[in-house]
């Protein structure tokens, strides 16, 4: 049996901190509204830097971590909804930039906020097949530029970054089982109504706005998230006791307790980053497991939760023996 395991991770956030405080100066919003409804404090901002530069810098900090060189790659996986281009893809891009010649496959996934852990499943099947042996799975978003800095029960929730893991080739298990889910009902919960082939001039003139109904989009992701992990954990015959850390989707700190809550995990257990960075969709997973890796709290052989819920609706999971 060959799993997958992550043998690196990496991350990165671009220099411009936007606090709270810097908010009140333009939108009709408080310090005390957003920390205690969402426990976002600040959010970081790419002012020039396009999605793929900020993939460069934490896909090269997972290489360095796993000991690998770009040519080693043979798989570039990228989940992002604020490609650079709408085509050549992002994971494209990424793979050139890498210099990386006559590669493997590369290309973007868009499941928006779960874009990461959809990316992940996708690398884990190429891996678990045979058909890749060094897998590059990356998040990275530049979601301050989706933003409608006039609506303030968006523009308060999001921030840029990117993260990225190297999957490699494994006898030891690794990656053990993913998880994914699709409705497609929700368009009109939440979305970015403005597209190459539908509300072309949204686009064109610059009012393809992130739309979301925050309340309703958060009830439904309490409760599938909550569904998920029972079925991830059927599904590997394990208990709640047997998960270490819960390594969550960084949208909003309430949801974030309602999952850790259900897995009867204490927060200390939980890897949370939305203080700090905000929601940066498809970044958020790979920047917080980067971010406890390396302070050291997570350890080799522990047993990780990822999970995610997003636009489309889009929700998954995956379980990770580190
Ligand atoms: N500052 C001050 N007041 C605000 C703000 C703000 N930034 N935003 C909204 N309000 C007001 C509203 O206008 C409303 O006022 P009213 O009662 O006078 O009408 C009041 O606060 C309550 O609004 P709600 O939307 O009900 O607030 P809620 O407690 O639901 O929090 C939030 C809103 C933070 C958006 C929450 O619903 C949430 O986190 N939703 C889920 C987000 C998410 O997980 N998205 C999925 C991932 S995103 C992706 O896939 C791209």
């Amino acid at each position: 049996m060959i799993y997958s395991r992550i043998t690196g991770t990496g991350g990165y956030l671009p220099e411009k901190v936007l606090t709270n405080k810097d908010l009140e100066k333009f939108v009709d919003t408080t310090d005390e509204w957003i920390v205690e409804r969402t426990g976002i404090r600040q959010r970081h901002v790419a002012e020039t830097q396009s999605a793929c530069d900020l993939a460069e810098i934490a896909a090269r900090r997972a290489l360095e971590m796993a000991g690998k060189a770009p040519e080693d790659v043979d798989l570039i996986v990228l989940g992002t909804s604020t490609p650079d281009l709408v085509f050549p893809s992002t994971a494209s891009l990424l793979q050139g930039r890498l210099g990386i010649k006559n590669g493997g496959a590369a290309f973007d996934v868009q499941a928006a906020c779960s874009g990461f852990v959809f990316a992940l499943s996708v690398a884990d099947k190429f891996v678990k097949s045979g058909v890749s042996k060094c897998a590059l799975v990356v998040g990275a978003e530049t979601m301050t530029r989706l933003m409608d800095w006039n609506d303030r029960g968006t523009c308060v929730l999001f921030g840029d970054g990117a993260g990225a893991v190297l999957l490699e080739a494994s006898e030891e298990a690794g990656i053990l089982s993913t998880h994914l889910h699709t409705d497609g009902a929700y368009e009109h919960l939440l979305n970015v109504a403005g597209g190459i082939s539908r509300n072309s001039e949204a686009l064109l003139e610059g009012r393809a706005f992130l739309q979301m109904k925050g309340n309703e989009v958060f009830r439904m992701a309490v409760n599938t998230l909550g569904r998920i992990v029972d079925e991830t954990l059927d599904a590997n015959q394990m208990s709640k006791s047997d998960v270490d850390w819960l390594v969550p989707h960084q949208a909003n700190i309430r949801i974030i307790q309602a999952t850790a809550k259900k897995l009867d995990m204490p927060m200390e257990r939980v890897v949370v980053t939305v203080a700090d960075q905000g929601n940066t969709s498809a970044a958020s997973i790979p920047l917080a497991l980067d971010t406890a890796v390396r302070d050291g709290r997570i350890q080799r052989g522990e047993v990780l939760l990822l999970e995610a819920f997003g636009g489309g609706f889009t929700w998954g999971s995956a379980l990770v023996k580190f």
